[in-house]
């Protein structure tokens, strides 16, 4: 039986790429997208969200808008990465549909609850969200399974030297969430950095001529230009997002390493996630931290499964 998810997003263009992914993973049904901020604005997200679920055929998957801090603003370097709509400037028509009237904390709270073990939820934007939940009811906590998209163990950060974006936005709300969640694995920039993808695939779905396959290489080509210029030496763009959801779907697509995790949230280390030395000696470990990751597998799957998703939309 397909395990249910909730896809946390800050739609983002490896936010969409995940939504993909998860819309064609059999091992995983979808049964609700919440919206974050981060790369772009909740509403944003929201509307990004709408659309791409309409894009791919999906109208009946519900989306929720998260709570947004007073005063966000979309930080230059995720305009740059993302584009100013979030998808890279590939058009997108608004959904006929709107969002949920629920909040997506209510919504993520509920359904822990509802499907205890059967859920999976897989934040991929800042932990704003999640973090709110376990504010609302320290039962959710103790439930909830949690695969998220953040952080870095092994290596630096990708917006300071020890911070990654997701975790930077809200470093006191992801520390929250890695203390006090039972069932965490972390997919951070130590794996998500080796899953790159290049013109190489995305002309794939230029050859479809559908409209999912025109979008998602639209999308897609605008996020290998930008990390040309910000991570040249990858030769690619980072699958962060989709790889996420594909540990959802598949863990044995990642080997991690149990720990009790920490996010720093003073001083220059400010969003740097890592071991809490007052639980090193604890038996139980909280956290699964990737450390690596079948490189092979994955971009094998991710591309047969999001191929194969655009190939059923439109002919253009
Ligand atoms: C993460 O930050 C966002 O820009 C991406 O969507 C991804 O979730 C990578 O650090
Ligand atoms: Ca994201």
């Amino acid at each position: 039986m397909a395990r249910k998810l909730i896809l946390d997003v800050d739609t983002g263009i490896d936010d969409a790429l995940a939504i993909a992914y998860a819309l064609a993973s059999p091992e995983l049904e979808l049964i609700g997208v919440t919206c974050t901020y981060g790369n772009v604005e909740v509403d944003q997200a929201v509307r990004n969200s709408l659309a791409i679920l309409e894009l791919f055929g999906r109208r009946d998957i519900p989306v929720y808008a998260g709570p947004q801090p007073d005063g966000f603003e979309v930080m230059e370097i995720s305009q740059f990465i993302h584009g100013v709509n979030g998808v890279g400037e590939a058009p997108l028509y608004d959904a006929e549909r709107s969002v949920e009237p629920a909040s997506a904390v209510d919504f993520m709270v509920r359904a822990a609850h509802h499907y205890g073990d059967d859920l999976v939820i897989v934040p991929v934007g800042p932990l704003t969200t999640v973090a709110a939940a376990v504010e609302q009811d320290p039962a959710f906590a103790e439930r909830a399974h949690i695969v998220c998209m953040g952080g870095a163990l092994t290596v630096p950060g990708n917006v300071t030297a020890y911070a990654e974006a997701n975790i930077n936005q809200d470093p006191d709300g992801a520390d929250r969430v890695f203390r006090a969640c039972k069932d965490i694995t972390m997919i951070g920039l130590d794996v998500t950095l080796q899953t790159l993808l290049t013109v190489v695939e995305s002309e794939e779905w230029e050859k479809l001529n559908t409209a999912g396959g025109d979008f998602l290489a639209k999308a897609t080509n605008y996020y290998i230009k930008a990390y040309e210029t910000t991570a040249p030496h990858l030769g690619g763009c980072g699958l962060h997002d989709p790889l996420a959801v594909a540990v959802a779907a598949d863990p044995t697509l990642v080997s991690t390493l149990p720990i009790n995790l920490k996010v720093d949230t003073d001083g220059p280390t400010r969003g740097r996630t890592i071991g809490d030395e007052m639980c090193l000696n604890d038996p139980v470990k909280s956290a699964h931290v990737a450390i690596d990751v079948d490189v092979e597998r994955f971009l094998a799957e991710f591309m047969q499964r999001l191929t194969g998703l655009a190939r059923e939309t439109p002919v253009v």
